[in-house]
């Protein structure tokens, strides 16, 4: 498989956004991905944990998938307010966000518990959505490739394969803000990932996804996602809108 053969995936995460009432979205995408023009693209939804039982059972026999947005490395015990991936997995969920920036950021969470979090994702057989991303500081120091190189690698565990890893590139400053890198940028941190990855993983580094995340909206996905090496995206603000989202995955209409 090569890199353009990657079958593009949108996935939306919802961060601690999400009430019952949401469903109604959830309704909204599920129909709007059965249009057969979005055939060549998955979706997914990363709901808070609370709704990932019911919207799974309200998006299930469509193409629609959940995701749980972080995981315990443990399978069960005593960690209160903690979520495992078994647990995640049983409610439904198929795949699982770790070190999110807002993870790292908020939670202190290293390269190395976000590796352990991804591992546990496999045991439970979830996919893992590793994220990775620098700082407005780094990137004005020009460290962008540093960061993200040392990232992949201290993050994405050995049994990393194209089936069980998707990695996101969210550039940290990119999030919220609506500032996105530019084209050039995006590419050439994406071209860097993706050499990182075959060095390491073969073949399976060259199927694995690489998702952007960032500022994603209806009106940058489609030049977003045309980059070389992009292969669909993490969208934050405009997942929380079914129409938006879709406007997001409108960008692979056949
Ligand atoms: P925004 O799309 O709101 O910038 O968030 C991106 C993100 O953090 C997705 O994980």
């Amino acid at each position: 498989m090569t890199a353009s053969n990657i079958r593009p995936l949108v996935a939306g995460n919802w961060k601690m956004n999400g009430l019952k009432a949401s469903m109604v979205e959830a309704l909204v995408i599920r129909d709007g991905v059965d249009d057969p023009a979005l055939d060549g693209v998955d979706a997914m939804i990363c709901p808070p944990a609370t709704l990932i039982m019911a919207l799974s059972e309200v998006v299930s026999g469509s193409k629609v998938v959940v995701g749980g947005q972080d995981c315990h490395v443990a399978q069960l015990g005593a960690n209160t307010g903690d979520i495992s991936s078994e647990i995640l997995a049983d409610a439904g969920a198929t795949a699982v966000i770790v070190g999110h920036s807002e993870r790292r950021g908020d939670h202190g969470e290293t390269d190395a518990l976000v590796r352990a979090k991804a591992v546990a994702a496999y045991r439970a057989g979830l996919t893992a959505i590793i994220c990775i991303g620098e700082t407005a500081g780094q990137r004005a120091a020009g460290l962008t490739l540093d960061v993200v190189n040392r990232q992949l690698l201290g993050s994405v565990p050995d049994e990393a394969t194209a089936q069980n890893t998707i990695v996101a590139y969210e550039p940290v400053w990119a999030i919220g803000t609506g500032l996105t890198p530019t084209a050039d940028d995006v590419e050439a941190v994406h071209a860097a990932l993706r050499q990182s990855l075959i060095a390491r993983f073969g073949d399976e580094g060259r199927a694995m996804r690489l998702l952007y995340g960032g500022s994603v909206k209806a009106a940058n996905a489609a030049e977003l996602m045309s980059i070389a090496n992009v292969n669909g995206a993490l969208v934050g603000g405009a997942s929380l809108k079914a129409n938006d989202f879709l406007g997001i995955l409108a960008a692979y209409r056949a």
